[in-house]
């Protein structure tokens, strides 16, 4: 079930590039499973006139948390908020990362690392691994102080110089289940690793352009081995080798 509110926000904060929001729900936050996003209106009018989607990053009770990067018109207004002032978010929205009793294995590129920490609270022995372009796009690691974390950079400027890519061949991940979130790039490259594999365990957390975000528009269609679906309603999350990247 989903709900429309609009929600104060309790709690603003800015580290490198990224906001972190802690916004008070009545309805939205209790109903939430990892995995699923909000689809949030960041003013009363209408530019811009899309919502945006975000992934549920924490809830605990009636609050709900965010991870936003801010790239553009959207999360530049979100980050200009101050606390108290209030947003109108639709959700909770899409369907949540299945579990399962196995040690897991949480891939993330840059922002990816959204809905982890929701995600962390149901699953046991995680181990991150985050892949950024460099330093100054590191989100904040200490609300990942309880994970076992390992960085890579493209550019050496934090952690070990190379990809996620590269970190994740070093682990011994067949046994696990995996947990990715980031541009579609990076779900390519874990395909290419994944297909030579015998039975992998790994879903995918997709961030497709949407708009209603709820399956009235059909703007996030997308391919799967199953037909086309939407990323916003039958997903955002998927087995890695359903869709077609
Ligand atoms: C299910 C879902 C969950 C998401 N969760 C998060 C999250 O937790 N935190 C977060 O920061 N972002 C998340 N995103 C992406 C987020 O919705 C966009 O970054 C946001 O809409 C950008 O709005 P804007 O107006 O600031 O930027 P725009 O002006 O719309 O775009 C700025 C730049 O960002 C790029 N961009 C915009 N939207 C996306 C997108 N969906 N995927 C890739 N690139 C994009 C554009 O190409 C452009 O280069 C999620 C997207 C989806 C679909
Ligand atoms: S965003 Fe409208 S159908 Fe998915």
């Amino acid at each position: 079930m989903k709900f429309q509110e609009d929600c104060r926000i309790l709690e603003k904060r800015i580290f490198n590039n990224y906001l972190y929001l802690s916004i008070e729900t009545k309805d939205i936050a209790k109903n939430s499973l990892a995995g699923q996003f909000v689809n949030l209106r960041v003013n009363d009018s209408y530019d811009p006139f899309l919502r945006r989607p975000f992934s549920i990053s924490d809830v605990e009770k009636d609050v709900l948390k965010l991870i936003i990067q801010i790239r553009g018109k959207a999360t530049t207004l979100l980050a200009q908020k101050k606390e108290g002032e209030s947003v109108n978010i639709i959700g909770p929205l899409g369907n949540s990362f299945p579990l399962f009793d196995k040690d897991a294995i949480f891939v993330a590129g840059g922002i990816g690392v959204a809905p982890f920490p929701f995600l962390a609270k149901k699953v046991k022995n995680i181990k991150l691994l985050l892949g950024v372009r460099g330093k100054s796009l590191l989100p904040d690691i200490d609300i990942f102080k309880d994970f076992d974390v390992v960085i890579s950079s493209d550019d050496g400027s934090v952690g070990e110089k190379g990809t996620v890519i590269d970190l994740l061949v070093k682990e011994n991940f067949n046994e696990k289940v995996i947990y990715a979130c980031g541009p579609n790039p990076l779900f390519r490259a874990l395909n290419k690793i994944f297909s030579s594999c015998g039975n992998i365990e790994a879903y995918y957390s997709l961030e497709n352009y949407m708009a209603c975000g709820f399956g009235a528009c059909k703007g996030c269609s997308i391919e799967t081995v199953n037909g086309n679906k939407l990323v916003c309603k039958d997903g955002p999350i998927f087995k890695w080798n359903e869709v077609i990247l």
